[in-house]
């Protein structure tokens, strides 16, 4: 682990770092959700409330965290989440993101609406990593981001189901975030310099990189904003999933399933995983957290495909809990976004952080290896008795 961030033990410290770095307007769109925020709280509150096995004198002297994802083996059954604007956090901040995770031997997924453009990533890394879509309007840009990904080198398509519009996000709105530079927009980059050197003025262009070719008027983040508030299609159904799995020769995943029935409609469109996930408490607030989604979906999905989870996971701990709860491996969202914010190194730091919380959970619960673990999650013992609040 690097040196500087040997002191940052958790979450909560990287989140803290993130804070004093990045002007607050950018802060609040990656902490932030929709509406009070009730589901972001929850999705923590839900791993937190999920009680581990304690077990004693086994011989825990040879242990196994690594985990398969989508037949790519990783050395925690653990992905980074794709996160639109990442970039911001650090300069060219996806390109940053997937060496820390080629690196930890862990999955990458860069988001559509990433800074970074596909090619730019696949430049930067060395390995295949994944890419992230979701639907939209103009049916020939998605067809030809899919073969710019498959071009690329993507070989796992990430697909994105719950963002039919995008949901209410009330401190994007109280800080304009899409609206135009301001004299208190200026102070506030100003504020923070180290930012302001690295991203402002080192780390463009700011632009979406993947959809600058479609998008010919664009100049700033706010124009490709609200073209990309045009693109959103609400009237997408299982069938254009259909169409898709016609169109993408590689692994499909869909994101965004928080109900059974739903997760029996992916199985069905020939998804290859799921993951359950409510975009990080971002769309619709007042659903189910994660965690107490998860067991009914593994049920209904029965491992007839990979199941991931995202939205609240925050330590080794919680990865331990999601295989325990019928996942086979987990996303992370925000700490990863949050250690972005000072870059590589503390992307590294942080899923070292999480590796070595994973292994030392593992030892304690006596469970030597994530398949015992997930054998434990697909036979539901934990969710039907140790854990009342799921
Ligand atoms: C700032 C931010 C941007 C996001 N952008 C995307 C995106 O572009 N595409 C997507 O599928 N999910 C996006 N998500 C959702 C994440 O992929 C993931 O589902 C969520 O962050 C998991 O919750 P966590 O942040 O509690 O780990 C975003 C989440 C955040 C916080």
């Amino acid at each position: 682990m690097a040196d500087r961030h040997a002191t940052l033990a958790s979450f909560a410290d990287f989140r803290r770092i993130a804070k004093t770095r990045i002007p607050p307007l950018i802060f609040d769109y990656f902490e932030g959700g929709a509406g009070d925020e009730t589901t972001i709280r929850e999705n923590e509150t839900a791993f937190a409330a999920v009680r581990l096995p304690q077990r004693v004198m086994v011989d825990m002297s040879a242990i196994d965290s690594s985990g398969d994802l989508l037949g790519e083996s990783c050395a925690m059954p653990l992905a980074l989440a794709p996160i639109g604007f990442a970039g911001l956090m650090c300069r060219r901040g996806e390109t940053q993101a997937v060496l820390a995770a080629e690196a930890a031997g862990v999955p990458f997924c860069l988001s559509a609406n990433a800074i970074c453009s596909i090619e730019e990533v696949a430049r930067a890394a060395r390995r295949p990593f994944w890419f992230q879509l979701y639907m939209m309007r103009d049916r020939d840009v998605v067809v030809d981001l899919m073969r710019r990904a498959w071009d690329s080198g993507c070989r796992t398509l990430v697909f994105t189901v719950d963002l039919a519009m995008p949901g209410i996000r009330r401190r994007d709105i109280r800080n304009d975030l899409f609206g135009g530079t301001t004299p208190a927009k200026l102070l506030s980059y100003v504020r923070h310099p180290r930012w302001l050197i690295d991203v402002g003025l080192r780390g463009g262009p700011h632009t979406f990189g993947n959809l600058a070719p479609y998008v010919a008027q664009a100049r700033n983040l706010a124009s490709f904003g609200s073209w990309l508030m045009g693109q959103f299609d609400a009237g997408v159904t299982w069938r254009d999933i259909a169409w898709l799995r016609d169109q993408w020769r590689g692994k499909l995943v869909i994101k965004g399933v928080l109900d059974p029935r739903d997760a029996q409609l992916a199985l069905d469109s020939g998804a290859d995983a799921i993951v359950v996930s409510n975009h990080g408490g971002r769309q619709l607030d007042s659903v189910s957290p994660t965690a107490a989604a998860l067991p009914a979906i593994a049920q209904a999905v029965g491992g007839h495909a990979t199941l991931l989870v995202d939205g609240g996971v925050r330590s080794g701990q919680d990865v331990l809990k999601a295989l325990l709860l019928g996942a086979d491996g987990v996303l992370i969202g925000r700490p990863w976004a949050y250690a972005a914010a000072s870059g590589e190194a503390a992307i590294a730091a942080l899923l070292a952080r999480f590796q070595a919380e994973l292994r030392t959970a593992m030892v304690l619960a006596g469970l030597r290896d994530t398949d015992e673990a997930k054998a434990i999650g697909r036979s539901h013992q934990l969710s039907r008795t140790a854990n009342p609040p799921i």
